[in-house]
């Protein structure tokens, strides 16, 4: 099948590569000339792993072309994905829809033929029939089926997510365009991987409800931690002994910082807008959102507090900034609210991160960018890992004692035990745990 993807961000990149690689012919489409040209020389705009060796496959297989002009594309193709940003309006929280508006009226103006029209983009639950209605309105006698297929990889671990999926959620009720998917999705269908057919609406909302779902999960285990703070327990064993609980699932039970990401943020919120639009609020997720708000500006209080109570003039080394490992996303990342109240509280903040640093340069002014764990700790009263990157998960102990000036560790993500670290001198702070 000839497809093509408008947008060639985190996800319209990945299921472009994906696609071809499942022998579908792809075109990528990006707005942003300095994405295209760099995908065209072979480089990844976006730090994921395994992105660059499947691109590269497929570009040269044939099957995976790069341009900033959608016309022959869309003309083209059998299917055409939108996969742009719905962030956040300023202001309101509701999803910013207008770059999907606008992709919807240029694939109008492009596309020839029966041409299914897929939403990739989180949307909420009423855009796929207003991207129906642009489409309809400046091309009235088209030939088009606009469905809803939320996409559900995580970053990281983009490829395998995509490649492997719990389940893919089609929503449209027009069986040419459901066989159509079918045939897109065909080797998943032989993994024998869950396909649920259901209507646009409920499609465009189960991928709010699963996201706003982690959300309250990880919140929920993040105040269970608070508690086990309190009362002597360890939330680790807490949470896997619910875990082991098969109607609970051991997954998304890892207390720390608070979530963060291009997406649970503003997913949840944009939720919550729904449900009050509709006059069906969502109250957990609204306090979801809330406890998870607060949390992150939280954390800069625990880490004053584990270094005496006053970090004025003291050296504090950031291990990890990026929302989670394995990407170079900042967006919404909890090190963008704790590192700047650190620094109002007076410490001087220097960070190493193994991809986020290029993008972190922007939006963290005043911090000292360091080459390096080892570089970035050295002098330090105080070290915190606020992202679990593989390679502060086996730091050589010893040396971190040796280049700090005080041997204080505050693990945000409980990547060390407390007697392991203790048992080289440090004072250890870390989240939920005696
Ligand atoms: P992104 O910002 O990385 O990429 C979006 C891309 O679209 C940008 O490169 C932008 O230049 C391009 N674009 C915008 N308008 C365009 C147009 N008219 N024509 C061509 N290109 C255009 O965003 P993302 O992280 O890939 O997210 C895209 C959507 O997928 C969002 O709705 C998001 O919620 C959803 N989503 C994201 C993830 C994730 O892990 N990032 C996972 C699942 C779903
Ligand atoms: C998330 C979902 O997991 C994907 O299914 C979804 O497609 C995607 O959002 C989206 O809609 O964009 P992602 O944001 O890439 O994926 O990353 P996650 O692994 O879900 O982590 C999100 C945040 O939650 C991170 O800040 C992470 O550190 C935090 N988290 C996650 C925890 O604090 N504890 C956990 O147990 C799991």
């Amino acid at each position: 099948m000839r497809v093509t993807m408008i947008g060639a961000g985190y996800v319209g990149l990945v299921s472009g590569a994906c696609f071809a690689d499942f022998g579908h012919t792809v075109t990528c489409v990006d707005k942003a000339p300095e994405k295209i040209e760099k995908l065209k020389n072979g480089i990844m705009p976006i730090y994921e792993p395994g992105l660059d060796d499947l691109v590269k496959e497929n570009v040269d297989a044939g099957r995976l072309f790069f341009t900033t002009e959608a016309k022959d594309a869309v003309a083209n193709s059998d299917v055409v994905f939108i996969a742009v940003g719905t962030p956040s309006r300023r202001g309101d929280g509701h999803a910013d829809l207008s770059y999907v508006y606008a992709a919807a009226e240029e694939i109008a103006d492009l596309m020839s033929g029966y041409t299914i029209v897929v939403t990739k983009s989180t949307v909420p639950v009423g855009t796929g029939d207003e991207v129906e209605a642009i489409i309809r309105k400046r091309r009235p006698d088209a030939d088009f089926t606009v469905v809803s297929n939320p996409e559900f990889l995580r970053e990281g671990a983009a490829i395998g997510d995509f490649k492997r999926p719990d389940r893919v959620v089609v929503g449209t009720d027009e069986e040419r365009a459901r066989a159509k998917m079918r045939e897109l999705y065909r080797p998943l269908f032989l993994n024998e991987t869950p396909i649920l057919f259901t209507g646009r609406r409920t499609s465009e909302l189960i991928k709010y409800a699963a996201n706003a779902f982690l959300a309250m999960k990880i919140t929920f285990i993040n105040e269970v931690a608070d508690l086990c703070e309190r009362v002597g327990a360890d939330v680790q064993e807490v949470a896997r002994g619910i875990g082991l609980d098969n109607r609970i699932g051991r997954k998304f039970l890892n207390a720390g910082p608070g979530y963060g990401g291009s997406c649970f943020p503003k997913d949840t919120l944009a939720l919550v807008r729904t449900a009050q639009e509709y006059k069906a609020p969502v109250r957990l997720i609204e306090t979801t959102v809330e406890i998870n708000d607060a949390r992150k500006r939280a954390m800069a209080s625990k880490i004053i507090a584990a270094m005496g109570g006053s970090v004025a003039g003291k050296a504090i080394a950031i291990l990890g900034v990026t929302f989670k490992p394995e990407t170079d996303d900042m967006r919404d990342a909890p090190s963008l609210d704790i590192i700047p109240a650190l620094q109002a509280a007076g410490a001087q903040v220097r960070v190493f991160d193994p991809e986020g640093m290029e993008e972190a340069k922007h939006l963290l002014p005043g911090v000292e960018f360091r080459e390096g764990a080892y570089q970035c700790v050295a002098g330090a009263d105080a070290v915190v890992i606020i992202t679990e990157w593989d390679e502060f998960r086996a730091l050589d102990l010893a040396r971190v004692k040796a280049a700090v000036k005080t041997p204080t560790l505050i693990d945000l993500r409980n990547i060390y035990t407390p007697a392991e670290v203790k048992a080289h001198g440090f004072t250890y702070v870390s989240i939920g745990r005696p």
